[in-house]
């Protein structure tokens, strides 16, 4: 079989960079390891940036989104029990973000690729990657028992962090940067009215660093900091509810609509960046090659926004001749990718408890969080930040 861009993973990046690549008439093919109802099944993020969703839009699966997806034109700050709103909307220019879960994108993307009649591969196994370092680079798998070859002209590595595109880098041509962050994210989903349907709250408190988020008017996401050694099974939901309830200012914790939760789940939070993010004819895209703590809500954006780019430079190759996109993929990618890592580390800085930082640590986080609601400067940067900056 042979294509002109192999899709290495079905999750946002892949199907994105699939969708726009067709768009263009670019010839590719997916290949993804899990089956593609485990693809749908999995929880992530939901928040948009406006860029986001114009692309989405653009490849033709922005009309449930439009319709079913909640604009919010701020967020709000909880610290010492108080609410402020930072209205991302007034500070921009008129920009918003969207709750659109990242669940609902992949489902929409999955939908349009195969109505179109696009070749997925799901469920293949033992997927590795060979020649990229030659004009003849190939992809092999195993699919029902059988063992296939993919040749093809490029290889887009969309396989998110614990892929095999860049595992199969010489650790010579590759420079990784990372900070683990010594916590987690408990999370909760239930299908519950949000208690704040019109803005994302992000609390700092002594106990740690709490989240109310959405999915849609009926289904809310919740978060608190916990320690990274917590075990699931030790968090009943009234225990989840009761310690968000803690964080938040009374007014809010008051209003908060309870529920059975129908997904819980620990995450670890790291930064990470790998570089370059091109290796001859082998590009990475989205989690493959860098992972953002979910403080900022920047990780599905950025995968959209490296696949913008790489959608953009196979287009100059295939269609105008001439490989200066290609060439300047990782640099360009890589720029906009170190602006999001600083972003959301100085909010998870700035939002969590650090076992180390003490009392003094708080009221610095205190001082910080009041500055940036009273002075304009400090909340433009913020909301500049926060609904993306340009691509
Ligand atoms: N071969 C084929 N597919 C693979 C392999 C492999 N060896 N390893 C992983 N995959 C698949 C995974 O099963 C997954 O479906 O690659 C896909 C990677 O998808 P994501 O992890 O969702 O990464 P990405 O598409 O870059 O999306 C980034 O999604 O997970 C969030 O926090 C992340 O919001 C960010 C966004
Ligand atoms: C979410 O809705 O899951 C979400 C929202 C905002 C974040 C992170 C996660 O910063």
């Amino acid at each position: 079989m042979r294509t002109q861009v192999a899709i290495i993973g079905a999750g946002p990046a892949g199907l994105l960079l699939g969708a726009l690549l067709h768009k263009a008439g670019i010839d590719n093919v997916i290949i993804e390891r899990q089956s593609g109802d485990y693809v749908l099944g999995r929880i992530r993020a939901g928040i948009l940036e406006q860029g986001t969703v114009d692309m989405l839009t653009e490849v033709g699966v922005g009309q449930r989104l439009k319709a079913e997806g909640t604009p919010h034109h701020s967020i709000e700050l909880v610290f010492k029990s108080q609410r402020h709103a930072i209205d991302v909307h007034g500070l921009t220019g008129g920009k918003v973000v969207t709750a659109y879960g990242q669940t609902e994108v992949t489902h929409d993307l999955m939908g349009a690729r195969q109505a179109a009649g696009l070749l997925t591969v799901y469920a293949a196994s033992d997927v590795s990657i060979h020649d990229f370092d030659t004009p003849q680079p190939k992809v092999r798998y195993v699919k029902d028992g059988q063992y296939h070859e993919l040749a093809c002209d490029f290889i887009a590595g969309c396989d998110g962090f614990h892929g095999v595109c860049r595992a199969s880098v010489p650790k010579a041509s590759i420079t990784e940067y990372e900070r683990v962050y010594p916590f987690g994210w408990l999370g909760v989903l239930a299908d519950v009215p949000p208690v704040s349907p019109h803005a994302i709250v992000y609390g700092n408190h002594a106990r740690g660093f709490s989240l109310c988020s959405m999915r849609s008017l009926s289904r809310s996401r919740y978060y608190v900091q916990c320690p990274i050694e917590d075990k699931v099974e030790q968090w009943t939901d009234q225990a989840f509810w009761d310690e968000l309830r803690r964080r938040l200012d009374p007014e809010l914790a008051d209003r908060i609509v309870t529920g059975p939760s129908i997904e819980k789940s620990i995450a670890p939070l790291r930064s990470f960046v790998a570089e370059p993010m091109r290796f001859g004819r082998l590009f990475l895209a989205g989690d493959a090659a860098h992972i953002v703590p979910p403080t900022g809500a920047k990780g599905l954006n950025l995968a959209a926004s490296d696949v913008k780019y790489l959608s953009d430079a196979f287009i100059e190759q295939y269609v105008e001749k001439t490989s200066a996109g290609i060439d300047g993929y990782s640099e360009r990618a890589l720029r906009r990718v170190w602006k999001a890592e600083r972003f959301s580390w100085s909010l998870t800085t700035l939002l969590h408890r650090f076992p180390d930082s003490g009392g003094f640590g708080q009221k610095i986080q205190e001082a910080e969080l009041d500055y940036l609601v009273s002075s304009r400067a400090a909340s433009t940067a913020l909301a500049e930040n926060y609904v993306g900056l340009p691509l």
